[in-house]
């Protein structure tokens, strides 16, 4: 039987707003504090994690590893983990349930390989449609067992204390399956090499190297190797988790489309890996600095300051994709309100998210009267003078769906609403709260019996 998570939907509308203005802070990045929580309860001694993203998708990470035996505890504004040494970790009593959370099931799939354990994982009924056989397939050459070789959750799942190290080339690009098999790769004898032609995210990368394990990266001839030497030993260190730079991008993007805003978002990661929105923002046209750049923890970050500003259409090429992969949908509906034509290219992986975002995209923009095609690996969006919003978002379980679509109420001439805003506290519970102290307005719609 799947575990799905109880919960009544609601509803949320947003509408026009006056400038919106001010400083704020987004909570930690998500892809960050989840490395955090998996390397200190892998590390031997104890870790204190400054700034953790305190959204469900991240305390389903921390629930696990404590399941698995680290121990996890809060104190006043920091989360102390003691590891148990890689390898160290012990067989939970129960099944582990991720949530709505791709990440933390990918990452602690890679890191239960590692161990002669027998886990059962599962999920809500959006991360039980989403693909595990881009994880499983490489992690079963390590030596991972599959119960009835199934390929997505509920799964459960024998992990080993004798993996065989692999090189392996991603056949998409994708941080988290690169991860994965960087973290079994810390558990096997030997050296484990993941081939990227496509740079994607390299949080697990820095991380490795930062609680002490041995991490090679070289480029030959367009492709990168990341080569990680097994049977390492870590160490507990402390981690100051930066700013989001996915959450800030809903408010950034509210910033460029409400008329008279200036907003800064002080402390977000500027890592080059993610911040292929903000570029793009600026080949629109957009007025959006980075501030005060300097480095916390291991990784770049800035205070990014965005103004309203006239935009226009641009194309994105597809090898963006990867340093922006969760921000289609919002800079989709930043296009709506741009001069011209803007055509996101590559975005095949947009339809494994937490849903298919390609189409929840386009279908979410055709509601509120903006011209928008999807096609097989493209969104086309047709920007508008004046957008006429007044529709009701399908959100399917995504929380960015959700997020991008209420941004576009701020400055639609009607208000939009979602059908669902309950995922958003599964990334950024402070959305609402966020938008609101900026100047936006927010009401639940009534429901229609
Ligand atoms: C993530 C990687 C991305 C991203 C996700 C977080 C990570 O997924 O969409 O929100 O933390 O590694 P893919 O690597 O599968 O594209």
């Amino acid at each position: 039987m799947r575990s799905q998570t109880p919960y009544a939907s609601q509803p949320l509308a947003a509408s026009k707003a006056g400038p919106l203005a001010g400083r704020v802070r987004v909570p930690g990045d998500k892809s960050i504090s989840h490395r955090a929580l998996i390397f200190a309860a892998l590390a031997s001694g104890v870790s204190r994690i400054r700034g953790l993203l305190e959204a469900a998708d991240v305390i389903n990470t921390a629930k696990a590893v404590a399941a698995l035996g680290a121990s996890v505890e809060k104190v006043g504004g920091e989360w102390r983990v003691t590891g148990r040494g890689v390898g160290g970790l012990r067989e939970p009593e129960a099944e582990l349930d991720f949530g709505n959370s791709g990440t933390g099931t990918r990452l602690m799939l890679g890191v239960i390989a590692g161990h002669d354990i027998t886990v059962r994982m599962t999920g809500d009924a959006s991360l039980s449609r989403r693909p595990m056989g881009r994880v499983l397939t490489p992690l079963k050459q390590m030596g991972l067992q599959v119960e009835g070789d199934r390929d997505t959750l509920p799964l459960t799942v024998r992990g080993s204390s004798a993996l065989v190290p692999i090189t392996y080339e991603l056949p998409v690009p994708s941080a988290q399956v690169k991860s994965a098999i960087l973290m079994a790769g810390l558990h096997a004898a030997g050296e484990t090499t993941v081939i990227e032609k496509e740079a994607t995210r390299d949080h697990t990368e820095r991380m490795l190297r930062f609680f002490g394990a041995n991490v090679r990266r070289v480029v030959e001839d367009g492709l990168t190797h990341i080569t990680v030497t097994g049977d390492a030993e870590l160490t507990g260190h402390d981690v100051m988790v930066p700013g989001d730079p996915s959450s800030a991008a809903f408010l950034a993007a509210a910033a460029l489309i409400v008329p008279g805003s200036d907003v800064t978002i002080e402390g977000v990661l500027v890592n080059p890996t993610r911040t292929g929105f903000y570029l793009t923002l600026q080949e629109m046209g957009g007025d959006v600095a980075f501030l005060n750049a300097r480095e916390e923890g291991g990784e770049p970050i800035a205070d990014i300051r965005v103004r309203y500003s006239k935009l226009s259409g641009v194309t994105v090429p597809a090898e963006r994709a990867p340093s922006m992969i969760d921000e289609y949908p919002v800079l989709a509906v930043v296009a709506a309100f741009a001069d011209g034509v803007t055509r996101m290219q590559g975005l095949a992986e947009l339809k494994v998210k937490e849903s298919d975002r390609l189409a929840a995209t386009a279908a979410g923009l055709i509601a509120n009267g903006i011209s928008a095609k999807a096609e097989r690996e493209a969104l086309i969006v047709s920007g508008a003078a004046t957008v006429p919003g007044g529709g009701t978002v399908m959100t399917h379980l995504d929380h960015r769906i959700a997020m991008a679509f209420l941004t576009m109420g701020l400055a639609g001439e009607r208000p939009v609403s979602v059908d669902d805003a309950t995922m958003i506290t599964t990334s950024f519970p402070e959305f609402r709260g966020l938008m609101e102290g900026l100047g936006a307005t927010f009401s639940s719609p009534v429901r229609k019996a």
